[in-house]
C-alpha cells in the first residue's frame, strides 16, 4: 500500500475477525516499531505480544471491559523500561519515544491489511499483574494495541480539524 494511502486509511478498529495474524506479518510490524527514532536513541520501548485468551481477557478487564481488546487475536502491550529522563525541552522522553514506535506499529499493521486500536483507558496496575510486569516505576505500560483482521473493510470518514486551524505561519 502506498505510504499516504496507509496514513489516510489507518483508523481505530474495534471489531475483529477470528482470523489469526500470520507470524511473518507480526514480525514485520514489530520491526517497524523497532526502527522508530527516539531521543538519544534510548529505545526504551519493550513489547509484550499477548495471544493467550486468558491474558487477553485479563487485559480487557484492566481496560474497563472494552470488548475489542479481547476480541483481537493478539494484543501488543507497549511498555517503557526507562530512567525517567526529561529532555532539555522539559518533556519526559519515554512517552514520546514509545508513542512514535507505536505509531510506526499501527501504520505497519495497516500496510499489512490489519486493524489496530490504541488503548490508554486501562488500569495499569491490573494490566501489569496480568502480564507479570515489574511493579516499580522503571517499567511502565504506555498503551495496549489489539491487532487483527478487521471484521469490516469500510474505512470511516476522518474527523479532523482543518489545516487552517492547526497550522500557523511564522508565529503563534
Ligand atoms: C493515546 C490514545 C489513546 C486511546 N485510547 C483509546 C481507548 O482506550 N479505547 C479506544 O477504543 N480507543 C482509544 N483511542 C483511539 C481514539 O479514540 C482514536 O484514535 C480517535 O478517535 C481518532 O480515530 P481514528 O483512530 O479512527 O482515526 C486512543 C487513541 C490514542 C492516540
Amino acid at each position: 500500500m502506498e505510504f499516504y494511502e496507509v496514513i489516510r486509511t489507518r483508523h481505530s478498529v474495534r471489531r475483529f475477525s477470528h482470523r489469526p495474524v500470520e507470524e511473518e506479518k507480526l514480525q514485520r510490524i514489530l520491526n517497524a516499531a523497532r526502527l522508530a527514532p527516539s531521543a538519544r536513541n534510548a529505545q526504551e520501548w519493550r513489547f509484550i505480544v499477548v495471544r493467550d485468551s486468558g491474558r487477553r481477557a485479563a487485559l480487557m478487564e484492566a481496560a474497563r471491559g472494552q470488548a475489542h481488546v479481547a476480541e483481537a487475536p493478539l494484543i501488543i502491550t507497549a511498555c517503557a523500561e526507562h530512567d525517567g529522563r526529561t529532555m532539555t525541552c522539559g518533556q519526559l522522553a519515554y512517552p514520546v519515544d514509545v508513542a512514535i514506535a507505536v505509531d510506526h506499529l499501527t501504520l505497519a499493521a495497516r500496510a499489512e491489511g490489519l486493524g489496530s486500536c490504541w488503548i490508554c483507558r486501562f488500569d495499569e496496575r491490573r494490566a501489569k499483574e496480568a502480564l507479570n510486569v515489574p511493579r516499580g516505576d522503571q517499567v511502565r505500560i504506555v498503551t495496549l494495541v489489539p491487532i487483527g483482521y478487521p471484521a469490516a473493510a469500510a474505512v470511516p470518514e476522518k474527523l479532523r480539524l482543518p489545516l487552517e486551524s492547526i497550522v500557523r505561519s511564522e508565529h503563534w
